[in-house]
């Protein structure tokens, strides 16, 4: 998993800065632990967007996840990370030993030490270089700049235990621009994943379907911003979960599947506790694990309705974690996907819901600009 290599190389810069505390500036253990560091960062599958790196007080943050060992590389190497220096180290292809010699005379001195190579020091809310964005349009047809962007925004969700609305809300308008315009393309994206944008491509593509079918139901342009951003969100309660279960590659265990069951009623948590949001995004979060005839988790009140907004979005998850490949077992074609999901029809959610995900969105009816006879059976109550 690239967060546990990240924690490795930052474990080896942290030990490498230790020997030359403890030796001077020379020593061959100072060499072994950078070219550790290096080579660790080397091998990892860089996309063009960099590694964000958040040194918080009392933990390091990556992806949305806190690092194991980062309250040792806080009280270590990295102790001048938010008070001196800036509080995110950001991370991209091209680190090699010098880059790394030459962050640990930053990290030693409080001052940068010139040019480091696929290494930049930034605050946390500070934009990408002007070169990424360039490289990334902000288009759904470009899932790699929308990830980066998630994960900034679980990173701060992390720090701050609240989420950054405007974020969201901006990430959600560019999903709903590029469906307007016709360049969602939902497949292509389902082809794009890997196993380390997990997490943030998930969320995009739950994003684009719920978007595509809370507008292809006929509901109004508020609740279907509401549903986006919601979708965009549904998971953000994993951050809770420890990494040794969420990245778990075998099958968990009771207790860890109990666990890992939390993170609905976390997410509805952090959410609730994000002043701004629309209620819909806090229930989603608590629902979109729910069924329809009080099956799944957590376990629904007696005579809990689950929310239309909360059934959209159940479709858009479930597909596209079976149309995605993971640890434990392959993507499954679009037909297997849709006859698993077609089995919880009228059972997890609405059958008639469902029929409208199949026929318009899956169709890609939603890319054109005004979608084909919308069908109007649902109304913004029930979201
Ligand atoms: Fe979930
Ligand atoms: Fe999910």
């Amino acid at each position: 998993m690239s967060i546990d290599t990240i924690n490795g190389a930052l474990v080896a810069i942290n030990a490498a800065t230790a020997c030359r505390r403890l030796y001077g500036g020379e020593h061959p253990a100072i060499d072994m632990h950078t070219q550790r560091a290096a080579d660790a960062l080397s091998g990892l599958a860089w996309t063009g967007v960099p590694r964000r790196v958040v040194f918080l007080e009392s933990k390091v943050v990556c992806d949305g996840a806190s690092l194991p060992s980062g309250k040792a590389l806080r009280d270590g190497a990295f102790t001048r990370l938010g008070s001196g220096l800036p509080d995110c180290l950001e991370l991209r292809d091209g680190i090699n030993a010098e880059s790394i010699s030459r962050l640990i005379d930053t990290l030693e001195t409080g001052r940068l030490a010139g040019e480091m190579r696929g290494i930049r020091l930034c605050w946390v809310d500070q934009e990408p270089d002007a070169e990424d964005l360039d490289n990334a349009l902000i288009s759904i047809g470009d899932p790699t700049f929308l990830s980066h962007e998630l994960r900034t925004a679980w990173d701060q969700t992390a720090l701050k235990g609240k989420a950054p609305v405007a974020s969201i809300e901006a990430l959600a308008g560019d999903v709903i621009a590029a469906i307007s315009a016709g360049s969602a393309t939902v497949l292509p994206m389902a082809n794009l994943k890997s196993h380390d944008e997990y997490t943030y491509v998930h969320a995009i593509n739950v994003g684009v379907m719920s978007s595509a079918l809370a507008r292809a139901v006929g509901l109004s342009p508020d609740r279907v911003f509401d549903i986006t951003c919601a979708a965009l969100l549904h998971d953000v309660g994993k951050s809770a979960i420890p990494l040794d279960i969420l990245n778990k590659t075998g099958k968990l265990t009771d207790s860890e599947r109990l666990r890992m069951n939390d993170h609905p009623a976390e997410g509805a948590a952090i959410l609730a506790a994000s002043p701004g949001l629309s209620p819909i995004v806090v229930s989603v979060a608590y629902e979109h694990h729910m069924k329809l005839d009080g099956g799944g988790y957590p376990n629904p009140p007696r005579g809990w309705k689950v929310s239309l907004a909360g059934q959209v979005v159940h479709i858009a998850d479930v597909f596209d974690a079976l149309r995605t490949h993971r640890p434990y077992r392959k993507a499954m074609s679009q037909e297997k996907a849709l006859a698993i999901l077609g089995e919880e029809s009228g059972v997890a959610f609405d059958a008639e819901l469902f029929r409208i995900f199949v026929d318009h969105v899956l169709a890609g009816e939603h890319e054109s600009r005004t979608p084909a006879s919308p069908p109007r059976v649902f109304t913004d109550s029930a979201a």
